[in-house]
């Protein structure tokens, strides 16, 4: 139990470490799951080609991101980070990575430009993937108020970062204990961001999705990257109610029929990703923006579908985490490339460009 007469900063800092590590364990643990929505992957269907002219063994899987060359369209979300255990979390996440040379994402750094005593939990992470792409994240929050170039110049070089991440979460903190619901500014303070930092800035949701609409306005801000984070994965909102029924007991904040529509609120990834298509298609300057796909990635299918709906690549937190949990990471990375290399043979794509110009049927 946190002593509430311990200093206001002290005091504040506890709860950050309650929170990153309940996460952690909430998302292995606890019903999270949206109820009655899924991602939207289900709706298509690759056009199987009887005649695909390729050899299984000469798949090439790989990719650019950024302008660099990765192994395979998949990313390690951002998770964790700002605790002790955090850096054997970390570690491990990095070392998959490395091993698979693909990117990675860290949890918020808020911590880290709060309290220079968890700094190591981030910065474990460049000494264990050297050679790959590593992001550093911070929450809209603390966008919003605006970062000093110092914060700015913390978070990049603990991580020798190749960009940050900024997380937009407005349903997990309203349904935080402890959220900060103040949203006003987000948006000035990540043009000025943009202005400045010397890498990409990428924009992420936690599970709701991102719309064509803020799409627009995130890009008109400088935004090179939108991961969509999109509904059918983790409900935060979920993972926050928990929280706050442990805390408070019942939760009597909101009206039982609209807490179930709020506990599932969000736009499911994949009409976040058709939505974002059809934006890019009528605005052709916007070629050179990057989608990432995620919530509720859960197979090498899911991946290849995403491609097919216009991402760059498909990123993957809970389950990740799971098989990290299992031991059974490598093997879980491992079979989700598989997955993807068998749907590019019946569809007849040799190589991930070739995956995304094929066409899906949609069932719907
Ligand atoms: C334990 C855990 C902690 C997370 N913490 C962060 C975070 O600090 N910053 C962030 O941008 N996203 C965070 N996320 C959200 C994920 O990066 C991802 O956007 C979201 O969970 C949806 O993807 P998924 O369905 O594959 O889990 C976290 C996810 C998990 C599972």
């Amino acid at each position: 139990m946190i002593n509430r007469k311990m200093s206001e900063s002290s005091y504040d800092n506890n709860i950050t470490i309650e929170r990153k590590h309940s996460h952690v364990e909430i998302c292995l643990h606890g019903d999270v799951a949206f109820n009655g929505k899924t991602t939207g992957f289900e709706w298509f269907d690759f056009q199987h080609d009887a005649l695909p002219e390729i050899a299984f063994s000469d798949i090439d899987l790989s990719t650019t991101f950024l302008g660099s060359k990765i192994a395979a369209p998949l990313m390690i979300s951002s998770m964790t980070g700002g605790y002790s255990e955090a850096a054997t979390l970390n570690q491990q996440l990095a070392e998959a990575a490395e091993h698979f040379r693909i990117p990675l994402g860290v949890g918020s750094m808020r911590q880290a430009l709060e309290n220079t005593s968890y700094r190591e939990s981030f910065a474990v992470v460049r000494k264990y993937a050297p050679s790959v792409q590593i992001f550093a994240n911070i929450g809209a929050p603390e966008i919003a108020k605006g970062l000093t170039d110092k914060e700015i110049n913390t978070m990049l070089e603990l991580l020798q970062a190749d960009g940050l991440i900024v997380h937009l979460n407005a349903a997990q903190e309203l349904f935080q204990p402890e959220g900060n619901t103040d949203f006003r500014h987000v948006l000035h303070q990540l043009s000025a961001l943009t202005a400045k930092i010397p890498v990409p800035v990428i924009v992420k949701e936690v599970g709701c999705g991102i719309s064509p609409s803020a799409a627009l306005r995130l890009i008109e801000a400088g935004v090179k990257v939108i991961d969509v984070a999109g509904a059918g994965g983790i409900s935060w909102q979920k993972v926050e109610e928990i929280r706050y029924t442990r805390q408070f007991g019942n939760d009597t904040r909101f009206s039982t029929p609209a807490l179930e529509e709020l506990l599932n609120w969000g736009i499911p990834t994949a009409q976040c990703l058709l939505d974002i298509r059809a934006l890019k298609k009528e605005h052709p300057e916007l070629k050179t923006i990057e989608i990432i796909a995620s919530g509720g990635i859960q197979s090498g299918a899911d991946i290849a579908k995403s491609l097919a709906l216009g991402a760059q690549l498909a990123a993957s937190a809970r389950h990740m985490l799971k098989a990290l949990h299992q031991g059974t990471l490598e093997k879980t990375i491992e079979t989700w490339l598989n997955d993807l290399r068998a749907i590019m043979f019946l569809s007849g794509s040799a190589s991930i460009e070739q995956l995304r110009n094929k066409r899906l049927i949609n069932k719907q």
